[in-house]
């Protein structure tokens, strides 16, 4: 069962509208995993270098394309410039980091991670805090940013360019300064996240939208946990709506969120190390969500943020800090 529904992007390139996730995938996990979902007919992974697992996704990809079994052509991999690198005179050398360790001399999309900016101690490989959280980099100047980014595709290292996480405000900014308009949006977007204002944005600007946490990311507690975030998580695969529609159409709950994401236009990337599970997520191509029950999807929304970013303490505030207006 591959994909077989595309999204076109502003630039013509096409991206398979169901990827894998790769956030919250350790290292010692992802290698069997991403072997699973290649073959399982994933084509569309998402990475980044804050993942920390770019290193085994690109020997995997490597043996996949050195084998034969893949042409790069097939996949479409997008990566992020992270918090730490958030300086136009960095892009180029951390997207060359990122290739490196992809293994690959170009990427299909690469995506500004967050809005704002973060210190990072190298050393230790952490983000850098002190007594009131995260120690924020202030100088975020996203017009500039942007400049390197289209420097880095006017030079072939990716195909496309975007955003993620960013508000409607700081995109209409880059919209109104830029010369190559962003071709993707990726934002947290799930039945009770459904952020339909600023879709309705992108989809007039012409910019794609993925949803990551496309299943409500239960995973994020653990995160929230080490950073001493004490916060319930909602589970939108226990939801009794969504679980009637998925007995009617005999498939699981996580598919009928996928499937709900999918019919609107909208990728999604949801992230699985589980065999079955993987597989299942890919599942969702031979049926479809009638009028009633996206009726019934779409009124569930909540405007509950599960990944508000409060695991970086103190980040609301940043001057960039998107989820204020
Ligand atoms: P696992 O990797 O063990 O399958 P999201 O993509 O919204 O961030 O959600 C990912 C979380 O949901 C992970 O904890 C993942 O765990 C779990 N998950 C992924 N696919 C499914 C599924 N089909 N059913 C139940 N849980 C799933």
């Amino acid at each position: 069962m591959a994909c077989d529904k595309f999204l076109t992007l502003n630039n013509g390139i096409k991206m398979p509208a169901l990827g894998i996730g790769t956030w919250q995938a350790p290292e010692n996990e992802v290698e069997e995993a991403l072997n699973l979902a290649l073959e399982a007919g994933y084509r569309h992974i998402d990475c980044a270098p804050v993942y920390l697992n770019e290193k085994v996704i690109g020997r995997v990809l490597k043996s996949w394309i050195d084998s034969g079994k893949l042409t790069r052509e097939e996949l479409f991999i997008t990566t992020k410039l992270p918090p730490p690198a958030l300086k136009a005179e960095v892009v180029e050398h951390v997207l060359k980091n990122s290739l490196a360790d992809l293994q690959l001399s170009y990427v299909d999309l690469y995506l500004v991670h967050v809005p704002f900016g973060i210190m990072f101690d190298a050393a230790k490989s952490e983000f850098v805090r002190d007594e009131n959280g995260v120690v924020m980099d202030l100088t975020t100047d996203h017009l500039a940013i942007w400049k390197s980014m289209e420097a880095v595709l006017e030079k072939g290292l990716t195909k496309s360019i975007g955003l993620s996480n960013f508000n409607k405000n700081q995109i209409q900014r880059i919209l109104d300064n830029c010369k190559v308009p962003p071709a993707n949006l990726q934002i947290e977007h799930h039945v009770y996240l459904q952020q339909k204002d600023l879709i309705e944005f992108c989809k007039s600007n012409g910019i794609t939208v993925t949803a990551y946490a496309p299943l409500g990311s239960k995973g994020i507690a653990n995160i929230n946990k080490a950073a001493g975030v004490d916060r319930e998580l909602p589970d939108l695969m226990d939801i009794e709506e969504v679980k009637d529609i998925a007995s009617a159409h005999d498939k699981t709950p996580a598919q009928v969120l996928l499937r709900w994401i999918i019919e609107r236009g909208i990728s999604a990337i949801p992230k699985s190390t589980n065999p079955g599970r993987l597989r299942q997520n890919l599942d969702i191509f031979d049926f479809s969500l009638s009028e009633e029950e996206l009726d019934k999807l779409n009124a569930l929304d909540s405007n509950i943020r599960v990944c508000d970013f409060s695991f970086f303490k103190g980040i609301e505030r940043h001057p960039e800090f998107p989820f204020t207006s």
